[in-house]
């Protein structure tokens, strides 16, 4: 999400276990020219164009969040292994607990599905990242493929500690008095509400298909919503969208309402749920 320090550092204190970092890569850029978000119906639809300060100019935001005590995943996203490696490199050494790779990007130009819809290049980038850091590695799959366990199992083979899904939804909204899409970009990535029941079964595939742990992602707005991740397969969840309908003090929010489904269904641990729903 489009964050600073200073608003993930709030979050940090609304009961969130870690924080994820938007994608960082190793130039600066100012992502595309506006319109870059519009709220639809049931969702988010965006295009940003990966707007970011460049790793070299990320150490302060780094070393500020780590001050808040809670983990700190380090989103990097690359054009070619090399790229990757270098952003991993520098992210361990600012203090990230873990990186993300973001190789599912839909509406960015060489850095988004180019890379992670070819299993080859997944698994090499994957591979050299995990040879060059001693950090945790997340491979964050997009659900515009044709094949995402292809991708999934990919990712496992090259020893990722774990998948990240899903990320945005390709998407467009057109403008009917213009008669053009909306966005600067046309296409953009849709999250929110819509995007849940999409998460879900690509959680489920996944989770049918690897033996990582999986972090599910994508519509995220209540307790009830991270119940149904953790039943698809799911350890943990993220929440991106959520925080514009609920406020950060989703968050907490959530917490409370999956203790009490928890209580209300007679569950004591998260991990009795893992997966349940697989047939
Ligand atoms: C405005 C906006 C910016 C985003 N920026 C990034 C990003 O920099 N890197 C990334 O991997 N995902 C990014 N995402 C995708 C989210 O992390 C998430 O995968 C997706 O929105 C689905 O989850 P949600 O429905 O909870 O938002 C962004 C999403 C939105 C709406």
């Amino acid at each position: 999400m489009d964050e600073d320090a200073g608003s993930m550092e709030r979050i940090t204190r609304c009961g969130a276990g870690g924080v994820v970092t938007k994608s960082i890569g190793l130039e600066p850029r100012e992502g595309y020219p506006n319109p870059t978000v519009v709220e639809l119906e049931c969702g988010i639809l965006n295009a940003m164009g990966l707007p970011n300060p460049g790793i070299n100019n990320f150490e302060d935001e780094i070393k500020n969040l780590k001050k808040s005590n809670v983990p700190v995943i380090g989103s990097i996203f690359g054009s070619d292994k090399d790229g990757f490696v270098e952003l991993g490199k520098k992210m361990q050494s600012y203090g990230a607990d873990a990186l993300e790779l973001n190789m599912s990007c839909p509406h960015a130009k060489g850095y988004g599905l180019e890379i992670g819809s070819d299993p080859d290049l997944v698994r090499e980038i994957t591979k050299n990242v995990k040879k060059s850091t001693k950090i945790p590695v997340f491979v964050k799959i997009s659900p515009n493929l044709a094949n995402i366990v292809e991708i999934a199992k990919a990712a496992e083979s090259a020893h990722a500690n774990a998948i990240v899904a899903i990320n945005t939804v390709k998407a467009m909204k057109i403008d009917l008095e213009l008669r053009i899409p909306i966005l600067s970009n046309k296409i953009g990535g849709y999250s929110g509400k819509a995007v849940k029941p999409i998460g879900v079964c690509c959680v489920c595939e996944i989770a049918k298909n690897v033996n990582i742990p999986i972090i599910g992602v994508g519509g995220i707005t209540t307790g009830e919503d991270a119940i149904e991740y953790f039943m698809a397969g799911a350890s943990a969840v993220q929440i991106g969208s959520g925080i514009h309908y609920r406020g950060v003090e989703i968050f907490e929010k959530i917490c409370i309402e999956i203790e009490s489904w928890m209580k209300d269904h007679n569950y004591n641990k998260i991990s009795e749920l893992i997966g349940v729903a697989h047939i």
